[in-house]
């Protein structure tokens, strides 16, 4: 940490909470938020006492201070920066929305300007890339492709890899905000055995990525502006959401003063999982193996069959225990879709609908508060555009590029920042003699 930076003032205690261990009282201060549970702040819980605190899967731990996104589970409330989600995917767009993320303000006409120039400026990836992507079978899964893809940009773009340097932190966000999509197309068309499609950079961020994904070097396309726009209303809807798993992992890369661009690939890898990002693509291939409304009740039976495995995808989450405030707008935006390409008769969105029915009603999926979650209808819309289901989790990642590296930004400010580094409760073996192998 940079001498001349001061030490950001911790949140005032107000109060302290007591834990009496072992005849032992020990007091802890305690943090209120602007808004949410307050924190009982245990980093002295170890010299004090001897011992640790013990929460697989951080239920109850809160891993920062932030000031990004706000989430509250029980109302089903979501807001970057104090504005509520609904009311950002309706107003502003993905751009915009990525600048809030990173500044914590809405940009004036100027700042908006000046954003979207930046962003231009960099939509190209190093001719270079296109080798690497020669490298990958052409059957790879896009996402293997995004993470290698992410991590190498730190081959090219030298002058942004210092993390202590709030300008090249400042090139980096640019880089992998506009290169994402484009990184993201280029996957898409490789697996297709189709040449990569160069940005156009007179068109807005959702357009140009869609021209990227289906343009032809043969014919002039234009893109449906409906579609831009649903395209642009999802990414917006996708583009943060707190201390998830794959920010969480990009936070803990980061920590260590790992470059922006290797953080970003890590998080790509924890959000490829099905109980996390890879969800959306799990889903489709929920309703798919479902086939037809009539089975809904066989499939319901082995998802409340613990021993199946099978889990109802696109259903509950770790926070949410209301509707995900993202999924109403994404039913409001899937009928948009399928209404412009006339699909509204679209076989997998009756099955979807009749599975949200049903689950919203059962008492299985009540009492343990499992509702739709973001996942459950992006995978539709994607189907519907002639998206295939291996990309849903790479345009998951495009959009939360934003999030991660504004998370990142705020974790690299923050003169408190330490390496990440949990411990364990230890059930191995205690120690015992080295048997050599003859005598084993
Ligand atoms: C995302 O964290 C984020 O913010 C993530 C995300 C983001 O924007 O970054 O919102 C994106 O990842 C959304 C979640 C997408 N994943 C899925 O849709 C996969 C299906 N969902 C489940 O895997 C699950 O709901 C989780 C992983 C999302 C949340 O799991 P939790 O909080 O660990 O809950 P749990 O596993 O402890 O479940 C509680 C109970 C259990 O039953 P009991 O043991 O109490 O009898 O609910 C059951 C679970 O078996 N349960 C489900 C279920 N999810 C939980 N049962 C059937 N189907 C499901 N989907």
């Amino acid at each position: 940490m940079a001498a001349t930076e001061k030490k950001s003032a911790a949140p005032a205690s107000k109060r302290n909470a007591t834990l009496s261990v072992d005849s032992k009282t020990v007091e802890f201060p305690m943090y209120d938020g602007t808004e949410g549970p307050s924190v009982i702040d245990i980093s002295k819980l170890y010299s004090d006492t001897g011992y640790f605190t013990f929460d697989p899967g951080f239920m109850s731990t809160a891993s920062c201070e932030s000031k990004i996104t706000f989430i509250d589970g029980d109302k089903g409330i979501l807001r970057y920066r104090g504005y509520d989600i609904d009311v950002l995917a309706e107003k502003s767009d993905f751009l915009e929305v990525s600048y809030l993320l990173l500044n914590g303000e809405l940009p004036n006409a100027q700042e908006s300007k000046e954003h979207i120039r930046k962003i231009k400026n960099h939509t190209m990836v190093h001719e270079q890339l296109h080798f690497l992507y020669r490298g990958f079978p052409r059957a790879s899964h896009p996402m293997a492709v995004m993470a290698g893809a992410a991590a190498s940009l730190a081959a090219f773009y030298h002058d942004s890899l210092d993390v202590n340097d709030p300008a090249q932190r400042e090139l980096s966000a640019y880089r992998l905000i506009a290169k994402m999509p484009t990184l993201a197309a280029m996957a898409f068309k490789y697996s297709i055995g189709m040449p990569f499609i160069y940005p156009q950079n007179e068109m807005n961020f959702s357009e140009n990525f869609l021209h990227m994904m289906f343009a032809t070097p043969c014919e002039k396309y234009t893109v449906n502006p409906v579609l831009a726009r649903a395209m642009d209303r999802i990414l917006t809807l996708h583009a943060d959401h707190e201390q998830n798993a794959s920010t969480s992992t990009v936070r803990l890369a980061g920590s260590s003063g790992a470059n922006p661009f290797a953080c970003m690939s890590a998080g790509i890898a924890s959000l490829w999982g099905p109980a996390h990002g890879g969800a959306n693509e799990a889903v489709i291939n929920m309703l798919r193996e479902i086939g037809d409304v009539s089975k809904i009740p066989d499939f319901i039976k082995k998802v409340k069959d613990k021993s199946s495995g099978i889990k109802l995808m696109g259903f509950g989450h770790r926070v949410y225990k209301n509707y995900d405030p993202r999924a109403k707008v994404l039913r409001q935006t899937l009928e948009e879709v399928l209404g412009e390409l006339g699909k509204i008769d679209e076989p997998l969105l009756k099955i979807a609908i009749e599975l949200e029915r049903i689950a919203l009603s059962d008492e299985y999926f009540v009492e343990r508060k499992l509702y739709p979650n973001v996942d459950f209808y992006s995978g539709i819309i994607y189907r519907a555009m002639g998206i295939p289901s291996k990309m849903f989790t790479v345009l998951f990642a495009v959009a939360r590029t934003a999030g991660w590296i504004a998370q990142w930004k705020e974790m690299m400010e923050d003169p408190k920042n330490k390496i990440g580094r949990p411990r364990q409760l230890y059930l191995g073996a205690q120690q015992r003699s080295f048997i050599p192998l003859e005598k084993r």
